[in-house]
């Protein structure tokens, strides 16, 4: 029965040898290439950004002594560094260029960069950017569909962990005000 749908080994084999230099993107990678390098990029962006404000939160809160909300903002700051980079290794893997470029960074960026005056306000505002995040990553998700599954599944594994980020403010939130 798996003849029925599935392609014949001299095809496969004849398709493979085509275009080598596609590497990981064979004649079979269905999603549309453009769209998922630019969707990428800004999702890198998101992420730089999201680095750079939750560094800027970490020294500020560690210079108002709150010790525990530095300690969640630097770990968060170090999630996103490390999808930052997943995110640039997938699209050199398909044959595109991951834009580290700081001219634009804030405007190809889905969350903003907001630094905040008190600790509620910076705790606020990476909530949101994580919501925002959230969103983004679930709406890449569902255009990807089967057509990209690797992709996919990489940004099914981020979206977890923002989703994770989301939850940990929400609950730093609720004991401030306690
Ligand atoms: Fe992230
Ligand atoms: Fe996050």
């Amino acid at each position: 029965m798996a003849g029925a749908f599935l392609s014949d080994i001299q095809t496969l084999r004849k398709r493979a040898r085509e275009h080598i230099a596609q590497g990981a993107v064979t004649p079979g990678y269905h999603a549309d290439r453009d769209v998922v390098l630019r969707l990428l990029n800004e999702a890198l962006a998101t992420e730089i950004v999201c680095v750079l404000r939750y560094k800027r939160h970490y020294f500020m809160a560690k210079g108002i002594h709150a010790e525990g909300v530095a300690a969640e903002f630097l770990e968060h700051a170090t999630d996103e560094q490390a999808h930052a980079d997943q995110i640039a290794a997938r699209i050199t893997q398909l044959g595109g260029e991951p834009n580290f470029s700081p001219d634009g960074l804030t405007t190809r960026s889905h969350a903003e960069y907001v630094e905040g005056e008190t600790l509620e306000d910076m705790i606020r505002e990476d909530l949101v950017a994580e919501r925002i995040a959230i969103d983004s990553y679930r709406e890449m998700i569902g255009y990807l569909g089967d057509a990209d599954s690797t992709t996919r599944r990489m940004l099914e594994e981020i979206l977890a962990k923002e989703e994770e980020h989301a939850d940990d403010l929400a609950n730093i939130i609720e004991d401030l005000g306690h």
